[in-house]
């Protein structure tokens, strides 16, 4: 639950922060700016790989008066230095920099904030001499499908990024935010976790965030993919895996390295009788593409066409995607809307997003979301 102090710290992180540089334009080591390093002291074991922890909050940062509060407690104040110091056998498999990028609920983490965070660890990882193996992302777990999700699709090296959050605060009893951390860092250093993109750690399993989304509001078993399965897991804190790397075969990616800025995009929840005039206020209100969530395999309501139209008439892209959150809206030829495939509407917003800020065209933005499955099972199967 978010508290009146949760919202000061916000503020004053997102006032030291600086959301519009980009690799390009910021002096390098300033650029990261690690906050803490287990190197610094007598600490660095130069025969292990070094990872950093970029934290942002939520409830792996979490903390309550009482060991029994796991609803109300206050989400994103405990920092990465106290984070890895409750964890010390992380410093057995790696040393660790942190970076405290911004500690706050997830809720309050901006698509700017993501943008950022992902110019980040590509220049941490993927840049000439990068002295890390992999990046561990800590995150509260209501939107870290979305942040996940986001630096899957921008990652542009073959290293592990893993996000980890918890769903009970650092003072519950049963605390599952040590734990996930260090099974986090340990995937982080598992050399066959290269070539998977980002991943999702918590509760002893391993996501691939492109397929995993978070299924239950308050349990420790609430991420997975129901349809694609994880790719792996840990048993006494050691990794193993399903399959060996692939990649998803829908997942398209994105450059950032030109992009200081993301459209507005907004998601419409489709329901009896809801009101589609919602999607011509939204693009009134800036947005420059549209996501509905649908009722099912995307079908629209007779109400909502003329405005749907009017929208694509206009350059507005309308992408469908399903609010059940699982399964497939699947492309049909002739269609003026764009079918979200495998993507749930958060995803899908991202998607649009990351299109339109490389200015894709429309049928270049259609394509981005349906040619893979369009060209597996054609585009006249309807759903
Ligand atoms: C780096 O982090 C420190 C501590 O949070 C902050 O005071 C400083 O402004 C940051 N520097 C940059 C360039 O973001
Ligand atoms: C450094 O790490 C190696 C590899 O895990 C280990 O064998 C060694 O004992 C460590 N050294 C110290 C000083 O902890
Ligand atoms: C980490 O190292 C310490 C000191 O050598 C040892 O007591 C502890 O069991 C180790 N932890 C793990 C998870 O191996
Ligand atoms: C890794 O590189 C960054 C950026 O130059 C630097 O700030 C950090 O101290 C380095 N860490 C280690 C463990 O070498
Ligand atoms: C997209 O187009 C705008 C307007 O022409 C331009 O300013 C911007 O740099 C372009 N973005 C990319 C990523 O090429
Ligand atoms: C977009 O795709 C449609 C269908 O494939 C095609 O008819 C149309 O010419 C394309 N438009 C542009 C501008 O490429």
């Amino acid at each position: 639950m978010r508290s009146f102090l949760a919202g000061a710290l916000c503020l004053s992180v997102l006032a030291s922060a600086a959301p519009t540089l980009s690799v390009r334009d910021v002096p390098q080591t300033e650029f990261l700016n690690v906050t803490y390093s287990s190197s610094s002291g007598s600490l660095h074991n130069s025969s292990l790989p070094n990872v950093l922890i970029l934290a942002t909050g939520g409830t792996i940062a979490g903390s309550s008066t009482s060991s029994e509060d796991d609803t109300h407690y206050q989400a994103g104040v405990i920092g990465v230095a106290a984070l890895v110091a409750a964890v010390p056998d992380l410093l057995n498999i790696s040393n660790i920099d942190g970076v405290q990028f911004a500690n706050k609920n997830s809720g309050d983490i901006t698509s700017a904030d993501v943008l950022q965070l992902s110019k980040l660890i590509n220049y941490a990882l993927c840049r000439s001499h990068s002295n890390y193996t992999g990046a561990v992302v800590t995150h509260g777990t209501d939107t870290l499908e979305e942040t996940a999700f986001t630096l899957d699709i921008t990652l542009s090296c073959s290293k592990p990024i893993v996000i980890v959050g918890a769903m009970r605060p650092a003072t519950a009893t049963s605390a599952d935010g040590p734990g996930n951390l260090l099974e986090a860092v340990t995937v982080a250093v598992d050399p066959r976790a290269k070539g998977r993109g980002a991943l999702i750690v918590l509760n002893d399993r391993i996501g691939q965030a492109w397929y995993t989304i978070k299924r239950n509001a308050n349990t420790l078993e609430t991420f997975g993919a129901p349809e694609q399965g994880f790719v792996g897991g840990l048993l006494s804190y050691t990794p193993f895996w399903y399959y060996p790397a692939t990649r998803p075969t829908f997942k398209q990616t994105f450059k950032i390295a030109a992009i200081n800025t993301l459209p507005a995009v907004e998601i419409i929840y489709a329901h009896e009788s809801y009101n589609p005039k919602l999607i011509k206020d939204a693009i009134s209100d800036g947005a420059q593409g549209i996501v509905i969530a649908g009722t099912g395999a995307g079908d629209e309501s007779l109400a909502a066409e003329p405005y749907i139209a009017a929208a694509v008439a206009q350059g507005v892209p309308v992408v469908i995607s399903t609010k059940i959150n699982v399964g497939c809206v699947v492309p049909s030829a002739g269609s003026d809307t764009i079918a979200a495939g495998f993507l749930n509407p958060v995803k899908s917003r991202i998607q649009l997003q990351y299109a339109l800020a490389n200015n894709y065209s429309m049928n270049a933005t259609r394509a981005s979301f349906e040619q893979v499955l369009g060209s597996m099972i054609g585009y006249g199967a309807s759903g």
